[in-house]
Order: structure tokens, then C-alpha cells, then sequence
């Protein structure tokens, strides 16, 4: 098939090299100038892992190339796909005008019979909108098609290649045959398509992402009973999760959701719920009680150093909003920094990936070391914020040696409570009682 891709991000650039190694010939499509000569240079502008390979394979067998010119796009496809940004306004509502001005485009340029595919996270009732603009704009023959992305950051190309499900959303008989075409190669063992109405697809997004961040919110509030109590959320954590019908996916607790996708989209579903008189308190109580505990985390360590902050210097492993990737965007990393900052507290840190969108988002303001031990020299601490692989199972006498103070505020519980005491540090982890049966975060 022949496939345009508008919005070569974090899901466009996925979906874009996994359906051309399906055999179709892709277009990407960005506004972005500097990210399409990035990528006719042989530059990934974003990290994913897998994604260089797919990208330059197919590159290299004449089925993905990539512009700025959305028109030669459109009228050189049959299917195009958005997979354009759809951050948060100010009131909390999903923008989505460069949704709406890409298929104004569309309809402007096409000359025959197109496919639409949003994969954009877009609100409820959006497909109505498109489909209303784009015929007001042209006669020629289209349909529209919701289909939500699911793809995780960190295991992008594995998510897109092996799908849990593929959620489809069109009443257009001639749509679902070709979209079952589309994702043919993703599904050789069996179908995992699921068609609905294009309403109820849109919904399905808003309320996986709303339910993940609920199980996490629900986790990091219980946590915070956990430290009062004595009792240790990891083991409350097991004991749950072994309950078939609860499972164990989600249910880690820690310094708080970020990332471009679940605050985000947890705001736009509170809002869909103001326009439309249904007040949405579950959702309002899950993005509360994250900012709650991404703040409890950071006093803490503040509190620790009573009132000297401005000598002290602080260690931070981890900026990215999770491990295996380089988005910081709603990170609860970047926002802990910027606390531990506002107290005055000095901050060296490392990231295996997210240093230069981490030192762009924090204008400078702190220090980075390209290597984890090295970012410990002259720290008053060590703060855990991102569970990178790398950090599981570290070096603790080295960590030990490097430190002015020793002490680990671990905002992922990574390590064993009793293990890192034993080593001669002080560790501080999330919901769990400290070595003397005390709680102290
Ligand atoms: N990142 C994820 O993990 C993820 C997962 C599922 C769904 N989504 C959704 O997919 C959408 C894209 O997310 P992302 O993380 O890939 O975003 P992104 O910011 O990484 O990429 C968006 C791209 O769209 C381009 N763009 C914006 N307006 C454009 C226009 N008018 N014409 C052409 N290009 C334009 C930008 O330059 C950018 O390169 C969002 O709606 C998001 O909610 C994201």
C-alpha cells in the first residue's frame, strides 16, 4: 500500500517504519524542517530502541522517505495516517488543530479516494468534526477511521509489530477491509482487531490510559498509609497483584505518572466531562493524588536537609519520565529537580538518555556527568528517579566512596532496604518501613 504518515514523532516514526517493513511504501510527513533533514541525514531524532534499525533498513530498500511536503503526500497515498501531537491547552482540553489543519489539507489536495487513520489521542466526537470539515472542504470520496495507538515508549517497535489488540473505529465496510489488509503482517497467529463505532474507539484510549494511571495513583496514595503503619507496599504490592483479577501490570509505586501521554489525556477526559455536565471525580482524585506524591517524594529529601540547601549538592540518577526512553516531557524527574532546585539544593545528574531534552526543559540550571558514578562526585546524597536497568543493581561501595554523605532517596524501589543498610547507606525508599520497623518516607 501505498501509506503517508503525517507526524513523525514518537508514534508516527514507529508506525511509519514498521508498516513500511511490512512491505508498503511510506511517506513521512513533519512540519518540523530540522527533524525531516535529521532523517534524510540517517539521524533518529528520538530514542526507541529497535527504531534506527527498522528505520534505516527501510530506508535503505526505497520504502520510507521523508519530507515536508504534505501535498505531494497526500496526493501520492491511499491511506494517511495521523499521528500528529495533541498536547493539553490551558484549560485542560486536547489541541487538537494540527489534526484539524492536516485534514483541511487533505481535502484541499485530494484528487481521489483517501483513508484517513488517526492514531492521535484525540477527544470524544473529534471523527465528527474531521468528517464534517473535510466534506465542506471536498466532493472527492473519503473515510475516516479512528484507531488509537497503543505503543509504549521503551517498547515502541515490539508494541506496534506485536499488538496486544488494534482498536478500529468506522462504520465504513470498504474502511475495515483495508485497514484488515494494513495490519495483516502484525497479525499472522491470529486477529486481534476489534471494530467499533469511531465514538466508542475514541473513548477506549481516554479509558485504557485513565484506568493504567488509576491503578498507579491508587498504589502511591496506599503507600503513603504503608509508611504510617509500618507496613511495606511492596509486599501489599505481591499480595495483590497475585489476585487473577487484578494482575500485576500497574501497580508499582513510586514518584508519580508523567510522560506526554497519561496527565495529558487524564486532563482532556476531565474536561470532556465539565462540557458535558459528568464530573469526572475518579479521574481528578488519580491526577491529585500523582502531584501529591511527586511532591511528598521531594519534600522529603528537602526536609532531610533541614535548612542548609545552599551547600548542598545533590546526585540524581534518572530524568527521563521512565526507563528505555528519552521523552521527559510531565516528567516527575524534571518536576523533583525543579523543587529540589527552588530550595536552593545544587543538582549533578545522569541519564543514559535523557540529558540533552532534560538540560533543554531545565534551561541549563543543573549539572550532568556522563557516567552514573561520576555524577556522585561531591554529592550529599544519591536520588533515585527513573528506573533505568543500569541502576538495579549497582556498585554500592563505589556509590559508598563517592558520596560526601551516604544516602540513597530511592523514588523507584529498586533495591532491597535491608541489603543497602547493610553496605553502611542510608536508604529511603517509597512505602516501605526502614530497617528499625520505622517508617520514614
Ligand atoms: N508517545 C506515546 O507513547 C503515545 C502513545 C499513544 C498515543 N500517542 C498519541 O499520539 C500522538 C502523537 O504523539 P507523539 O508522542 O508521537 O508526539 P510527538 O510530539 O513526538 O510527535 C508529533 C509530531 O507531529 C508533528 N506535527 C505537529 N503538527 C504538525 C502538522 N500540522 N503537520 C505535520 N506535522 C506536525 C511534530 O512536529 C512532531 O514531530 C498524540 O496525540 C499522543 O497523545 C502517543
Amino acid at each position: 500500500m501505498k501509506i503517508s504518515v503525517v507526524g513523525v514523532g514518537y508514534v508516527g516514526l514507529v508506525a511509519a517504519g514498521c508498516l513500511a517493513g511490512g512491505g508498503n511504501h511510506v511517506i513521512c510527513i513533519d512540519k518540523d524542517k530540522k527533524r525531516i533533514d535529521e532523517l534524510n541525514n540517517g539521524q533518529i531524532p528520538i530514542y526507541e530502541q529497535g527504531l534506527a534499525e527498522v528505520i534505516k533498513h527501510n530506508e535503505q530498500a526505497g520504502r520510507l522517505m521523508f519530507t515536508t511536503d504534505l501535498k505531494y503526500g497526500i496526493q501520492n497515498s491511499l491511506v494517511i495516517i495521523l499521528a500528529v501531537g495533541t498536547p493539553s491547552a490551558q484549560d485542560g482540553s486536547a489541541d487538537i488543530s494540527a489534526v484539524l489543519s492536516v485534514a483541511g489539507e487533505i481535502a484541499r489536495h485530494m484528487r481521489d479516494y483517501k483513508i484517513i487513520i488517526t492514531k492521535s489521542t484525540v477527544p470524544v466526537g473529534t471523527y465528527k468534526k474531521v468528517s464534517e470539515l473535510m466534506a465542506g472542504k471536498t466532493s472527492q470520496p473519503f473515510d475516516y477511521v479512528s484507531n488509537p495507538e497503543f505503543l509504549k515508549e521503551g517498547s515502541a517497535v515490539d508494541d506496534f509489530l506485536k499488538p496486544d489488540r488494534v482498536i478500529v473505529g468506522t462504520d465504513s465496510p470498504k474502511a475495515m477491509e483495508l485497514i484488515r489488509q494494513l495490519y495483516a503482517p502484525f497479525m499472522r497467529k491470529s486477529s486481534r482487531m476489534i471494530f467499533m463505532d469511531p465514538a466508542s474507539a475514541e473513548m477506549t484510549k481516554y479509558a485504557a490510559n485513565t484506568m493504567l494511571a488509576t491503578r498507579i495513583s491508587f498504589m502511591n496514595e496506599l503507600s503513603a498509609l504503608c509508611e504510617k503503619f509500618g507496613a511495606d507496599i511492596e509486599k501489599v504490592r505481591v499480595g495483590i497483584g497475585s489476585d487473577s483479577r487484578i494482575g500485576n501490570a500497574f501497580l508499582f509505586p513510586g514518584v508519580g505518572f508523567g510522560g506526554s501521554c497519561f496527565p495529558k489525556d487524564i486532563r482532556a477526559l476531565i474536561y470532556m466531562g465539565q462540557q458535558q455536565g459528568c464530573t469526572m471525580t475518579i479521574p481528578q482524585a488519580v491526577q491529585a493524588a500523582n502531584y501529591a506524591q511527586q511532591d511528598r517524594f521531594a519534600q522529603r529529601v528537602i526536609d532531610y536537609f533541614g535548612g542548609e540547601h545552599e551547600q548542598k549538592r545533590l546526585c540524581v540518577w534518572g530524568l527521563a519520565f521512565k526507563a528505555r526512553t528519552d521523552d521527559v516531557r510531565e516528567s516527575p524527574a524534571i518536576r523533583c529537580v525543579e523543587k529540589l532546585l527552588e530550595a536552593g539544593i545544587k543538582i549533578t545528574a545522569y541519564d543514559p538518555e535523557a540529558m540533552p531534552a532534560a538540560l533543554e526543559k531545565l534551561d541549563g540550571r543543573i549539572d550532568t556527568a556522563d557516567d552514573a558514578y561520576k555524577a556522585l562526585e561531591g554529592a550529599d546524597g544519591l536520588v533515585i528517579l527513573t528506573d533505568w536497568q543500569e541502576f538495579r543493581a549497582p556498585d554500592f561501595e563505589l556509590i559508598l566512596s563517592k558520596l560526601n554523605r551516604p544516602v540513597i532517596f530511592d523514588g523507584r524501589n529498586l533495591y532491597n532496604s535491608k541489603y543497602v543498610q547493610m553496605q553502611g547507606l542510608e536508604y529511603y525508599s517509597i512505602g516501605r518501613a526502614d530497617i528499625q520497623g520505622k517508617s520514614k518516607l
